[in-house]
């Protein structure tokens, strides 16, 4: 089991961006790399230095990352977001997007899903010099509502999907094995229509006498992140289990009175742990100390959270972030507020057997 490089990778660039974490990537396990890319971040301006110690690229990436060393930090600054999603979509289940297995299935689809969005709004914004909005999106065109004129800045999304594609299958293209091509599916569900370009919309906006609409311009742009979330989401919760082939190169329905997989669909190997304990051959921290809802009676009830051992309760008054207002980009600014809670966390389990892993 593997991070996935880019956690490594985009953890160690967006250091910058931890406020976004808001604390709750303190137990990343790569949270520490943050505080080394301190040493590096001055040295940005020298992308040889910079691609040469990022740990975990192939060196297909590496040349990638010399290459367009500007889109390697709008990656960095994605990283924030698709972690956040990923918590999001996870917040009430035992695993928090620290470990994978089959969710390592979701993980690949969103970082891949994710790269996309970042790439894409940094040509936008004008950020890199190898894009900029989508040129085909130019002259005159037709609609339910008649004609209009392409206009503005068309999210150019075919050049994110072509860049994700080149920087993030170049891990798994190297090996041949079947839980590459699993990562590589999984990688790219996360770039089909389905997950980015079906969220596309269309903007416009009405020209002529008092806003009569007789001119319309028109843009693509990109829809919030979320809706790619939820759909992989979905995706995840209907995740097919596979098997490999006898000779190692693929993979098949694990089931065979189930469907077989779709580009659109997510794949995984073996059962996931219940992620209860901390298992580091798993990829497993456990739950112990994770915050659960005493009022619940779903994934994120302390019943469950805490695999019946039991919880801890604590008042605490803290200091949270509030009315949060986002400035384009990338910052979130956030009034400080007092509150007054009662948290409650996991018991750690008793076993010495515990003890001696960790
Ligand atoms: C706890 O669960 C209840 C019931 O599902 C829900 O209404 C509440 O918002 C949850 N509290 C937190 C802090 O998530």
């Amino acid at each position: 089991y593997f991070f996935p490089f880019f956690f490594f990778f985009f953890f160690f660039l967006s250091h910058g961006f931890n406020d976004f974490m808001d604390g709750s990537c303190s137990r990343c396990p790569y949270a520490a790399l943050s505080l080394s890319s301190r040493r590096y971040m001055g040295a940005v301006g020298s992308s040889r230095v910079m691609c040469d110690n990022v740990p975990g690229l192939v060196s297909r990436q590496r040349q990638l990352c010399r290459r367009h060393p500007e889109a390697m930090l709008s990656i960095g600054r994605g990283v924030a977001a698709w972690t956040a999603e990923c918590q999001h979509q996870f917040r009430r289940h035992r695993w928090d997007c620290n470990a994978l297995d089959r969710e390592s299935a979701f993980v690949h689809a969103i970082s891949s899903a994710g790269v996309v969005f970042a790439i894409t709004r940094a040509c936008s914004q004008g950020e890199l010099k190898s894009c900029s909005c989508d040129p085909k999106k130019k002259g005159s065109a037709k609609d339910s509502k008649g004609h209009f004129d392409w206009g503005g800045c068309s999210d150019n999304i075919d050049y994110g999907i072509k860049f994700a594609r080149a920087f993030v299958d170049a891990k798994e293209r190297r090996g041949k094995d079947a839980r590459a091509l699993m990562n590589l599916h999984n990688n790219r569900a996360g770039r089909k229509v389905g997950a980015v370009k079906r969220f596309l919309k269309q903007e416009c906006k009405c020209h002529g006498v008092s806003g009569s609409c007789t001119l319309r311009t028109c843009w693509l742009a990109m829809a919030d992140f979320r809706k790619t979330g939820d759909y992989l989401w979905k995706k995840y919760n209907g995740a097919i289990q596979v098997v490999m082939n006898q000779d190692g190169t693929g993979f098949t329905v694990a089931n065979k009175r189930f469907k077989k997989p779709t580009k659109n669909d997510l794949v995984y190997f073996e059962s996931s742990p219940d992620y209860c304990i901390r298992d580091r051959d798993v990829g497993s921290l456990g739950t112990a100390g994770r915050v659960c809802n005493q009022t619940s009676r779903g994934m994120d009830s302390c019943e469950v959270m805490c695999c019946g051992r039991g919880y801890d309760t604590s008042r605490v008054s803290r200091m949270t972030k509030c009315e949060c207002k986002f400035h384009w980009c990338c910052a979130v600014r956030c009034q400080d507020c007092l509150e007054v809670v009662d948290i409650h966390t996991c018991k750690a389990p008793k076993s010495a057997g515990w003890i001696s892993r960790t």
